[in-house]
């Protein structure tokens, strides 16, 4: 058995184009999704895997993800003094919880470039890999199930969708074939190849992977060894692509819904379905929602 995935590395230094003007002066990870910036569910979602050591690469203008995660003096004693007790337990439960560090990205030079900043924070062993735009919603944690089979396998485990249609160009898409293994349904495969937002016609299967990662710490070699691709980035699928080459790679069909919320369409997907879900919120919205004449 692998030993335990202490550390995630969240990158939260992209550009967040998709998202403008919201984007121009906060950080898309700090959108919030109902009444939590989308960062705070990967967070929590590292933190229901095991995970409390949360490494943070931020770009310019990220400091409100800093002071999200920061004690707030000044706000918690004003609750204190109000007696807002839940709302004191909602802003102080997750900064009591993790242990966080930030590294800075300067240019937004690509997903693989905002990994290999985290290096010397993550140091010689396997790590998370968690894109806060994409929510998912599962019994079992995302990562907790790449996990258990990172524990199992001791290797890279990529997070994989099934996605029909002419949607798949927009993903990096694997070519693999099943594995057999307990309890797993026919969900886990090998993973040969990748392709990056291929065009329909050439995708080499309909499963795309998602931003849910757990990778062993060869991948930072790989990462500075592929060549920038166009703009100057470097490209994480393409780190993969030449890790594939000396070290095997799993991909996990997880369990559970995932919205893109980096996308405005999938960020209002994700905002009804979270607050129907609710319990605070959920029945009133529903009502709300029916009452519209659509
Ligand atoms: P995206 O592909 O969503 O890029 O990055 P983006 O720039 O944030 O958004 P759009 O496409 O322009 O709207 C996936 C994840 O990788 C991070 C982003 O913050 C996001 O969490 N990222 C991307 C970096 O940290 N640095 C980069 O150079 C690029």
């Amino acid at each position: 058995m692998a030993p335990k995935v202490r550390k995630a590395v969240f990158p939260a230094a992209g550009l967040g184009t998709r998202f403008l003007p919201a984007t121009k002066a906060q950080p898309k990870e700090m959108l919030p999704l109902v009444d939590k910036p989308l960062i705070q569910y990967g967070v929590e979602e590292a933190i229901h895997s095991g995970i409390h050591n949360i490494i943070i690469v931020t770009g310019r203008g990220k400091s409100a993800i800093e002071d999200h995660f920061d004690v707030s003096f000044e706000l918690e004693h004003l609750l204190e003094t109000r007696g807002k007790r839940d709302l004191l337990a909602s802003v102080r439960g997750i900064s009591d919880m993790i242990d966080v560090s930030y590294i800075r990205q300067k240019e937004a030079l690509g997903l693989g470039h905002a990994v290999l900043r985290a290096k010397e924070l993550v140091g010689p062993e396997s790590f998370a890999v968690v894109l806060s735009d994409d929510i998912i919603d599962a019994e079992t944690p995302c990562l907790r199930q790449l996990l258990d089979i990172h524990e199992f396998y001791g290797s890279s485990v990529l997070a994989l969708m099934e996605v029909d249609g002419p949607e798949i160009s927009a993903y990096g898409v694997v070519d693999a074939d099943p594995v057999a293994h307990n309890g797993m349904g026919g969900r886990l495969f090998r993973i040969h190849n990748m392709v990056e937002k291929p065009k329909p016609g050439d995708a080499p299967s309909n499963l795309a992977i998602i931003g849910r990662y757990i990778l062993t710490p060869e991948i930072f070699e790989s990462i500075e060894a592929v060549p920038p691709g166009k703009g100057g980035e470097i490209q994480l699928t393409d780190a993969i692509k030449h890790l594939l080459r000396n070290r095997p790679v799993y991909g996990l069909k997880f369990e559970g819904k995932r919205y893109d919320a980096g996308d405005k369409l999938g960020f209002l997907q994700a905002t009804v379905e979270l607050a129907l879900r609710r319990h605070d919120l959920g029945g009133a919205f529903r009502e709300y929602l029916k009452s519209m004449a659509l």
